[in-house]
């Protein structure tokens, strides 16, 4: 075998291009990893309750009256009838179809007539509960009810976020902002865990926050940890004091495998991204900016903006292209470019990234 028959391939373009492959992520890995559900300030008083869709799943999260956070699968265990829509708050769960009712806490309280059925113990009747988690006011889900915690997949993610954003349990989000990609999920996924087209891609990003030549990505556990120096203070696209706490002055971010990720500027400035599979070739990508008791702040908007008109609408010309390609009959998976040194010119986190793609 000579040298280039060992080199490390991309993916083959089916990986991003068959809907039966994504059928096979939604039935499998999508659910078997943590998924971004929602901020636990959506769910602050006993009874609030949300929902949303998880691999395919309708998924409601709720405080119950003690202030414990449960999950449930969206589904009356009657006749299959959903059981709430959006968001609100409620003392109890009742199915808008024959009137089912459930306590907070999972369990059949009543429902009309049920009484006169020989044998039926409402007892035996809950609703299907999902694990969830509170990673630092973030709720995650998980459909394995066997998953490992998140601090088992993500290895001191959470020692590591609260020391750069000492406020992090106090953050409220004061933006969403949705976009969306027409590229499978896994192709904006990645073009976010290399920055080997940062220099020539990202002009403000590259210039005015971090510094390309110090940027390193490396994996720590299911996270990809990113790590750079930011530029010289008179450079940078908006003034923070370095001096007002141990990472002020710092820029990392901390994917965690497969669907979000927590980035936090200069300034203890976190943001964070969310991507949303919709189908095979379609994704939505959530950017949330948050701030501190959600209070406004002009120099969070304004970097949002920045962003959304900058790095955001490069990177979807980027993807948009990528995708395109995948369908093309010309492409041969193409060598990754692992530098042994790792570093910025290089794609060992790609690589790291493809690992984990095959485990479906
Ligand atoms: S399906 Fe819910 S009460 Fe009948
Ligand atoms: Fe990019």
């Amino acid at each position: 075998m000579n040298m280039h028959d060992q080199l490390t391939r991309s993916l083959e373009a089916r990986y991003y291009t068959d809907p039966a492959h994504f059928e096979l992520e939604k039935s499998g890995m999508l659910a078997r990893t943590w998924q971004f559900a929602g901020h636990s300030s959506e769910l602050e008083k006993s009874g609030d309750y949300f929902t949303v869709e998880i691999a395919g799943e309708s998924i409601i999260c709720l405080r119950d009256q003690e202030g414990v956070l449960r999950a449930y699968y969206n589904v009356c265990q009657h006749r299959a009838h959903q059981l709430v829509q959006g968001a609100g708050n409620a003392r109890l769960l009742v199915c808008p179809y024959h009137s089912w009712t459930y306590e907070l806490t999972g369990g059949l309280r009543s429902g009309p007539n049920i009484k006169s059925v020989p044998g039926l113990d409402r007892n035996q009747i809950c609703l299907s509960s999902v694990r969830i988690e509170d990673f630092l006011g973030f709720l995650f889900i998980n459909l394995d009810p066997e998953a490992k915690p998140m601090d088992d997949w993500f290895p001191n993610v959470g020692k590591e976020l609260s020391a750069f954003v000492p406020q992090i349990e106090r953050l409220r989000p004061l933006e969403w902002i949705e976009i969306e990609e027409n590229c499978n999920w896994k192709v904006s996924v990645e073009n976010y865990s290399e920055c080997y087209h940062c220099p020539i891609n990202h002009q403000t990003f590259a210039t005015g926050i971090i510094k390309p030549e110090t940027y390193n990505i490396l994996p720590q556990g299911y996270c990809l940890r990113h790590t750079t120096e930011c530029q010289n203070l008179d450079r940078m696209s908006y003034e923070i004091d370095p001096s007002s706490n141990e990472h002020a002055g710092d820029y990392s971010s901390w994917y965690l495998w497969p669907g979000f990720s927590f980035q936090v500027y200069p300034g203890n400035l976190l943001n964070t991204y969310h991507w949303r599979p919709v189908d095979v070739d379609h994704v939505k990508v959530w950017r949330g900016w948050f701030t501190v008791d959600g209070v406004d702040d002009e120099i969070v908007r304004r970097l949002a903006v920045q962003d959304r008109s900058t790095t955001v609408e490069e990177d979807i010309h980027l993807v948009e292209s990528v995708q395109r390609g995948l369908n093309s009959r010309g492409y041969r998976p193409g060598p990754l470019v692992i530098d042994p040194a790792c570093g910025v010119n290089s794609e060992h986190s790609i690589k790291a990234l493809h690992g984990w793609m095959r485990e479906i």
